[in-house]
């Protein structure tokens, strides 16, 4: 009886971890990074990054929400009386409440492509047409606001009925779903005629393309990606159960995110060849190459419902995982009822968002570019700032032995070695390695 409750919570950790890191940052962003980066080069890069700064600041947030089970706000000032820290928590807010406001947006289109799909808009559609439907929607004033509405009201829906039990549910039957639907997206990609230039730009790097505003774009995807930097991971940590392993819930995390974009990427590029699209088009690239790929696709018609349809789950799910952020804090801070404080944060971000989505370039408000601003600010500084000060949170100020302790659940895994390495990463190589990246971002060295 005993093993199996184990096995099952130890299933559902994953799983809901895995759907907030799981979003639009996989088929959307790192698909177009990676191509306005120069391809192979990025992407190794990123790698580093996740390995480096990734897992290390990962284990920081679950030790923070495991070890007291409480919002972020809560964990840092359990874990240390210093107020300082509490900047962690502020920070944290901010950024979540930034990268909600354009994520929304992001996650409106996507279900209004559901709804498009649905119309069989994209049949035989052309690479000209894909152009214009995308931004004929993303420029128009009311539907993009429309659908952000229709977002926030499926995130608040979920919210509210207890987060656990739906999330759980969904993401067992929706990211299989999801990597299915890439897997065909790859295969039709893959046997396009001229597919091998997508491959080599994947797969072969050219680093006279790296320069320093790269290698911050990599760090601050790694970030974006795996949800770090801003206490999400460690808010959902404080609902692991005692025995959940946490450095190899870390690891499976990571490992399968990260298969998630590659796949999502070889779905991608060799369509984006073939098709003769821009690589380094932008935030368009995945609303132009999917509907082409399927388009060409027998039953494509039935299979880029599907494919929407999942994607927005998955961005949907990936928004839940920032509100319960300020959730957490506002019914545990500051006694708010549950219900309340769900209406209230989406409500604001509606609004926000509402006005972020006429910002893009082409809409009735681009003079004031919020859209490229929430991301850029938040990918760039705040995310990789919130990492840096949480990683010298617990590598200076909390006892080596206490993460030893939360990292092997009180001494019953044998891990001492590893998370020993990993701590050591923590307090020295961490921070050094944010500081640095940090400083040259903002043009000191
Ligand atoms: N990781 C998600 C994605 O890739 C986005 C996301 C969810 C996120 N929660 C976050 C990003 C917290 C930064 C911080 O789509």
């Amino acid at each position: 009886m005993k093993q199996r409750e184990g096995f099952s919570s130890g299933l559902a950790v994953f799983l809901v971890t895995l759907s907030s890191a799981v979003g639009l940052g996989n088929i959307w962003l790192f698909p177009y990074l990676t191509g306005s980066n120069g391809g192979a080069a990025f992407i190794l890069i990123y790698l580093l990054c996740i390995a480096i700064v990734g897992l290390p600041v990962m284990l920081c947030e679950f030790f923070m929400g495991r070890r007291t089970k409480k919002n972020v706000m809560g964990a840092v000032t359990t874990l240390s009386d210093k107020k300082a820290f509490k900047s962690i928590g502020y920070l944290g807010m901010i950024s979540t409440a930034m990268i909600a406001f354009f994520y929304a947006v992001v996650s409106g289109w996507v279900y209004s492509y559901v709804f498009k799909s649905i119309k069989g808009i994209f049949k035989d559609v052309t690479t000209e047409g894909v152009k214009e439907i995308f931004t004929s929607h993303t420029t128009a004033i009311f539907p993009p606001a429309m659908w952000v509405f229709v977002v926030l009201v499926v995130v608040s829906v979920i919210l509210i009925s207890g987060v656990k039990k739906g999330i759980e549910k969904v993401t067992k039957v929706l990211m299989p779903i999801l990597l299915i639907l890439l897997v065909i997206c790859t295969i039709k990609s893959l046997t396009l005629p001229g597919a091998k230039e997508g491959i080599e730009f994947l797969f072969k790097p050219d680093f006279s393309k790296v320069n320093m505003a790269v290698i911050v774009s990599a760090l601050g995807l790694s970030f974006f990606k795996l949800s770090l930097g801003m206490g999400t991971m460690a808010t959902y940590a404080s609902y692991y159960t005692k025995d959940s392993n946490l450095y190899g819930n870390a690891a499976k995390v990571i490992i399968s995110d990260t298969l998630v974009s590659l796949l999502a990427g070889l779905a991608i590029f060799p369509a984006v060849f073939s098709f003769g699209l821009d690589p380094s088009s932008g935030p368009s690239l995945l609303f132009e190459t999917i509907p082409l790929i399927f388009s060409k696709i027998p039953g494509g018609s039935v299979l880029i419902v599907a494919f929407f349809l999942t994607a927005a789950f998955a961005s949907t799910m990936a928004i839940i995982s920032m509100m319960e952020v300020l959730v957490a804090y506002f019914t545990e801070e500051k006694n708010m009822d549950r219900t309340k404080a769900v209406i209230m944060i989406t409500s604001i971000t509606f609004i926000v968002s509402a006005i972020t989505s006429m910002t893009v370039s082409g809409g009735v408000l681009n003079q004031y570019p919020l859209f490229d601003l929430f991301d850029k600010i938040t990918s760039s500084i705040f995310l990789p700032l919130g990492g840096l000060l949480i990683a010298i949170f617990i590598g200076w100020f909390i006892n080596k032995k206490d993460f030893l302790d939360e990292m092997s659940n009180g001494g019953t895994l044998n891990n001492t070695l590893a998370a020993g390495i990993s701590y050591a990463i923590i307090k020295f190589v961490t921070p050094i390695l944010l500081i640095i990246v940090f400083l040259s971002s903002i043009g000191v060295i």
